[in-house]
């Protein structure tokens, strides 16, 4: 095991700022990604499970900011949470559209829920050290969940692949505008963990419920749309669909997905060492939607 130290890149930190962007859905046809329903609807469980899992983000560092004793780090935080309470009422209004269009996901949606605000939830639990524990292990599932949101921001960014097969302009700007904001801010809740605990093995620990409650509910969610898709007979999602799809580039690709597991454990790993912040501000200076929000804002 290595010894080394983390090593923030400082170039990469930037102020954070909420863009209030929204979006019309009248146009995204139910299969976005032209004649590929699977890879639609694997990406589509980002709308399932990001408007609770983001909400549960905000709810959580509410109570964490008394226990922030660097300004920096506070402001840092306070940008994180607007951003993170704009994406989870950003994918919640796609809901509306895909129930129109006949996939109605309130019975997967209702086991998010719960897996968020019951199993994940405060607790009734004393004040004094059980809670703070409690703090602490979510501070740390946040920032191993974070490491994920900044693998796919950067890997959505860098998706030419759904380009060239004409998937919907709006939802890839949905897509793109979240992914660039996770890059942006993919050091936040990383610093919070290390600024509050950092404890090794809870960062290991943490990460390990993180990786497998997201894998289990990624392939319920993909499944859940591909079994209840009213244009498809005995539609079906695998593994074996997946790996293809990411070798397609529609879809990330397994080998980097297995890749980013030993980064997000080492010792000398940092946030800012993955990604590019330019790149995501890049996007973000042309995204139809973040152009939108800025002119409306200008405009108030
Ligand atoms: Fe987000
Ligand atoms: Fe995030």
């Amino acid at each position: 095991m290595s010894n080394k130290q983390a090593r923030p890149v400082q170039a990469e930190r930037i102020p954070l700022k909420a863009r209030k962007v929204s979006f019309a859905w009248e146009d995204t046809p139910l299969h976005w990604v032209p004649g590929d329903p699977f890879t639609t609807h694997t990406i589509n469980v980002l709308h399932l499970l990001l408007p609770a899992g983001e909400r549960w983000f905000v709810h959580v560092y509410k109570q964490a900011l008394p226990l922030i004793k660097d300004e920096r780090l506070r402001e840092d935080v306070i940008g994180f949470i607007g951003q993170e309470a704009m994406h989870s009422q950003a994918h919640d209004e796609v809901l509306p559209h895909l129930r129109e269009q006949g996939l109605d996901p309130t019975p997967y949606t209702a086991q998010v829920d719960w897996f968020f605000e019951k199993l994940l939830g405060d607790r009734t639990l004393p004040p004094g050290r059980v809670r703070r524990w409690w703090l602490l292990e979510r501070i740390a599932l946040i920032a191993a969940i974070e490491h994920y949101t900044a693998f796919l921001g950067d890997w959505v960014l860098n998706a030419a692949e759904l380009d060239r097969r004409g998937a919907d302009p709006t939802m890839l700007d949905l897509l793109r505008w979240h992914g660039a904001e996770e890059v942006e801010h993919r050091s936040v809740a990383f610093d919070l963990f290390v600024h509050v605990d950092g404890d090794y093995r809870r960062r290991v620990r943490t990460w390990a419920l993180a990786f497998g409650a997201l894998m289990f509910l990624w392939q319920r969610g993909a499944r859940f749309f591909m079994e209840h898709d009213p244009t498809l007979v005995d539609g079906k999602a695998s593994f074996r669909e997946f790996y293809m799809s990411g070798r397609r580039g529609t879809l990330p690709a397994t080998g980097a997905l297995l890749k980013s597991i030993p980064r997000y454990l080492s010792r000398a790993y940092h946030p800012s060492q993955e990604g590019s912040t330019a790149q995501a501000v890049a996007y973000l200076a042309s995204s139809p939607a973040a152009l939108a929000a800025e002119k409306a804002e200008h405009d108030a």
